[in-house]
């Protein structure tokens, strides 16, 4: 069922460090732009800045330290059980830098969202902003998309097109390609949130019930998709 502001959707936010898509998912939601519930944040480090924005928000908090446990499957499981503890119908990835096994990623087919810092499919992994440097790239940008078993590489939902201006180094490019990654997040937890987009049963993205032949674009002003 869509979700309206006094019917919100919960969700978990999960983060390993600065938390500043998180921080822009709370001020949607403290807006009353973003009709969902965030019941928790998570993070696999202790520490981070993203933690204290969730505090100082009054969300809980949870540290779940993948150094503490033997393997990938030893930590995903406690995170999947940390995760459903809040029962979430969203889960979503705000620079959460893990790799996830095959079965964490199946238990949130269709629920779980990730934002990465290019125009995918170019430049899945680490270290985006250097390689598109590298690459002599014109243009970057963002994406976020549904998270499946391949890394960055799952279905497509939104981008943004970023320019690589002369002179840019990789802080630069980073600084004003997330002015956009904020703006994204809440555009499609909202649509998330209102039961306008989906993964259906083929692996394609739904909005609005039709399958998406490619991302929809944000455009680069003021002005959000709706
Ligand atoms: C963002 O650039 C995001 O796209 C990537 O990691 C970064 C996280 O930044 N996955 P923050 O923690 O949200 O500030």
């Amino acid at each position: 069922m869509a979700a309206a502001v006094d019917n919100p959707l919960p969700i978990v936010v999960l983060i390993s460090g600065r938390g500043s898509n998180l921080q822009s998912i709370i001020d949607s939601v403290a807006a009353g732009e973003l009709p969902v519930e965030i019941r928790a944040v998570i993070s696999n480090r202790p520490d981070v800045p993203g933690l204290q924005h969730a505090s100082q928000a009054g969300i809980p908090t949870r540290v779940i330290d993948n150094s503490h446990y033997p393997d990938r499957a030893a930590f995903d499981a406690a995170l999947q059980a940390a995760i459903d503890d809040y029962r979430p119908e969203l889960v979503v990835l705000a620079g959460f830098m893990r790799i996830l096994t095959s079965a964490f990623v199946r238990h949130y087919r269709g629920r779980m969202l990730n934002i990465h810092p290019s125009l995918l499919p170019e430049f899945p992994g680490l270290n985006t902003h250097q390689r598109v440097l590298d690459a002599g790239r014109e243009e970057t940008g963002a994406t976020i998309h549904f998270v499946t078993e391949e890394i960055d590489g799952g279905p497509p939902i939104l981008q943004a097109r970023v320019p690589v201006l002369a002179g840019d180094d990789a802080d630069s490019l980073a600084a004003r390609v997330l002015e956009q990654e904020h703006r994204m997040y809440p555009v499609v937890i909202r649509w998330y949130a209102e039961g306008r987009v989906q993964l259906d049963t083929e692996g394609r993205v739904r909005l609005d019930d039709v399958p998406l032949e490619r991302p929809r674009l944000q455009d680069s002003g003021a002005g959000a998709p709706c």
